[in-house]
């Protein structure tokens, strides 16, 4: 209670993403399978969401699932898309009592059907809802997305569409599966890696890193808290000097 009453509530960061890490060392800790880290790890996705909802943040960018993770043994993989989707059927109608709307980056084509039409049908389902912003990354990579803009770009200046001066930071920022949603202000990774691993890399240009230990099983409200206390402790600069500072001047933000 009283980390929230520390918490300026005209300061809270607009966009706020997450690389929830640590689930599989939470779970070997405890003796337990990798697959029971992650379905912990869904009850610290939902306490996070509503705390994001009742602070007025306005968007939450979750790493769900990288393009790398595919990589992992293969029943670890369908044991976070079953995860995914039931959990998806189980919360959607939650999300919409709660004006929560679903969004979805990343290569969508690429996750199984089942997947593509649950998360589909939470779209729609929310799609009116005006409150906060959950936007899973799923399939996604930064790399990935960047190659991608560049060659919708590439292909626009071959038509003739667009000229070499077209090409501004405003022009890309159009073409990132980002493309709706300001930058985030505050990244978290959990679980003490000092990584951002594929996530963002363009968006999070001026984004405010938070590294801590805790293991995202236990990342709760208290530590959410703690990680906006920080972020509101820091200068946000963006390259000029300390007197310079004046509101509004993040980019995209
Ligand atoms: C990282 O922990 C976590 C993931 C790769 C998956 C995150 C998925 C969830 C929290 C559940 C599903 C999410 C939603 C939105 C329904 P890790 O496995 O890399 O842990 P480790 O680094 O300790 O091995």
């Amino acid at each position: 209670m009283d980390l929230l009453n520390s918490i300026d509530k005209e300061r809270i960061p607009r966009h706020i993403a997450i690389i929830m890490d640590g689930n599989g060392r939470w779970a070997k800790e405890r003796g337990e399978d990798r697959v029971y880290g992650h379905h912990e790890g869904v009850v610290s996705v939902r306490e996070i969401v509503n705390t994001c909802g009742e602070l007025g943040v306005g968007y939450l960018t979750l790493y769900a699932f990288s393009t790398e993770n595919w990589n992992r043994p293969k029943e670890e993989v369908d044991a976070l898309m079953e995860l995914l989707v039931n959990t998806i059927r189980k919360e959607v109608e939650e999300l919409k009592k709660n004006n929560v709307r679903l969004h979805v980056i990343g290569d969508f084509k690429s996750l199984p059907d089942v997947c593509q039409t649950e998360l589909n049908e939470a779209i729609d389902i929310t799609a009116e809802n005006t409150g906060l912003n959950l936007i899973l990354a799923l399939s996604y990579s930064s790399k990935w997305e960047i190659l991608e803009a560049t060659k919708q770009i590439a292909d626009k200046f071959k038509k003739g569409e667009i000229e070499e001066a077209d090409i501004t930071d405003e022009l890309f920022h159009a073409h990132l599966s980002t493309a709706k949603y300001p930058d985030p202000e505050l990244m978290i990774r959990t679980s003490g890696e000092h990584r951002i691993s594929n996530y963002l890399l363009y968006q999070l240009a001026y984004a405010e890193l938070y590294f801590t230990d805790v293991h995202w099983p236990d990342f709760r409200k208290q530590s959410l808290y703690e990680a906006i206390l920080d972020y509101q402790r820091r200068e946000r600069r963006f390259g000029k000097t300390s007197e310079q500072i004046q509101k509004n001047t993040a980019p995209h933000a």
